[in-house]
Formats: C-alpha cells, sequence, structure tokens
C-alpha cells in the first residue's frame, strides 16, 4: 500500500472542503460574480443559469446573496455559483404552499397563486407587450381600464357603447373631425336628425317651427 505524505493529506482535505463551499456574493461585474466563503474572497466566478443554450436567461445574484460554490476536483478556480438560499439578510418573501412569486429591488412584483387563481404583477412604473401582429385580452365578464385616458393611435370599432360623463370632462362628450353615420337613426333628444319635419312653415322670411 502507498505511504501518503501527510502534505497530501493535507491537499485532500483542502479539495475536499473547496468541493462545495457556501458563501456570500461579495461583488457583481457582467456574467462573472466573486464570493466571499469563510476568510476567501474568490476569483471571478461563473454562476448557473436555467438557460445558457439556444434560449437564454438572465438572473445575476446580487451583492449579499447566500450562495453555494461548486468546485471541480476542489479547484476553487473552476468554482461556479449555485444561487441561492434565504439568509437573515433576505429572508423568504412568502409562506404560500404552490404559487410563485418574484420580488424585485424597486418594489415590483410578479405573483401567481393557484389557491386565488389570480396573477398579480404590481409595484411597475410601465409595462411594454410589443407584437408584430395581434394581442388578444379575453375575459369572461368585463375587462376594466382603470386611468384617466385611453388612447388608440389610429382605429377603434365596437359593436355599442354608452358613455355616463362624470370622468375628467365632466358630463360633455366631443367629436372633432368629420362624422358620417349610416344605416339606423340619428336622434337627439327625441329628435330623429333625418327624418324630423317641422311646424309652423310658411312661405316667406320667417323662421320654421321648432323640429318634431
Ligand atoms: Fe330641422
Amino acid at each position: 500500500m502507498k505511504n501518503y505524505h501527510p502534505a497530501d493529506l493535507v491537499d485532500i482535505l483542502r479539495k475536499i472542503e473547496n468541493l462545495i463551499r457556501p458563501g456570500v456574493v461579495y461583488q457583481t461585474n457582467g456574467d462573472r460574480v466573486k464570493v466571499r466563503t469563510g476568510e476567501l474572497i474568490t476569483a471571478w466566478l461563473p454562476w448557473f443559469t436555467h438557460r445558457a443554450g439556444k434560449s437564454r436567461t438572465w438572473w445575476r445574484p446580487s451583492v449579499g446573496e447566500q450562495v453555494f460554490i461548486l468546485s471541480p476536483n476542489g479547484n476553487l478556480a473552476l468554482g461556479c455559483v449555485l444561487p441561492s438560499i434565504f439568509s437573515d439578510a433576505n429572508p423568504a418573501p412568502a409562506k404560500s404552499e404552490d404559487g410563485y412569486l418574484v420580488t424585485f429591488p424597486d418594489g415590483a412584483s410578479f405573483e401567481y397563486e393557484p389557491e386565488t387563481s389570480q396573477l398579480t404583477i404590481k409595484g411597475i412604473k410601465t409595462a411594454i407587450i410589443e407584437a408584430s401582429d395581434q394581442i388578444t385580452a379575453k375575459a369572461g365578464s368585463k375587462i376594466q381600464l382603470d386611468t384617466p385616458l385611453v388612447e388608440c393611435s389610429d382605429h377603434v370599432t365596437f359593436k355599442s357603447f354608452s358613455a355616463s360623463g362624470g370622468g375628467a370632462k365632466g358630463s360633455t362628450g366631443t367629436l372633432t373631425g368629420n362624422v358620417i353615420h349610416t344605416q339606423g337613426q340619428l336622434s337627439s333628444n327625441g329628435i330623429v336628425l333625418d327624418s324630423h319635419t317641422h311646424s309652423g312653415v310658411k312661405a316667406g322670411g320667417d323662421s320654421t317651427g321648432k323640429p318634431q
């Protein structure tokens, strides 16, 4: 049997210790991070991401985040950073049984809770959904736009509408530009625009009576 020199054993123990090391992200730069682990601060190391092929994801661990370093052959220089473990500094943000929640440093969150079947995205300032073809929003009973202004840059079509006033412009509705009405009746306070008659008509310069 081969006799190992004590120095070899020290080296083996050091490698075993380095195979998997807990640590806290110390510094970030591009697609690398440095991790403080024990008394050590690592070199710039890559971190594990969900996908890094034809499809790719980006979500870099942040400074102070608790992680593990997995080092092939116990060589810390080859280490890869595996995120993440909750810590006292960054505790779990939810207790849901089956829900999904992402929280962001600006206070925004993205959550789905199967218990209520509700998707909630909040705390954001702007949202952009861009489609080269079509966007469909479908709801069983109502789509509510809770905002002072709805704006369309071109054309709007709908099957029916009602306007009740009371918004920022009070009870006054305005139409600007040409208006074309075809088929059906266009009436105002009971007077039909294209078929009403006038009373008190006689030849001469008098005005007609009111429309009937
Ligand atoms: Fe008239």
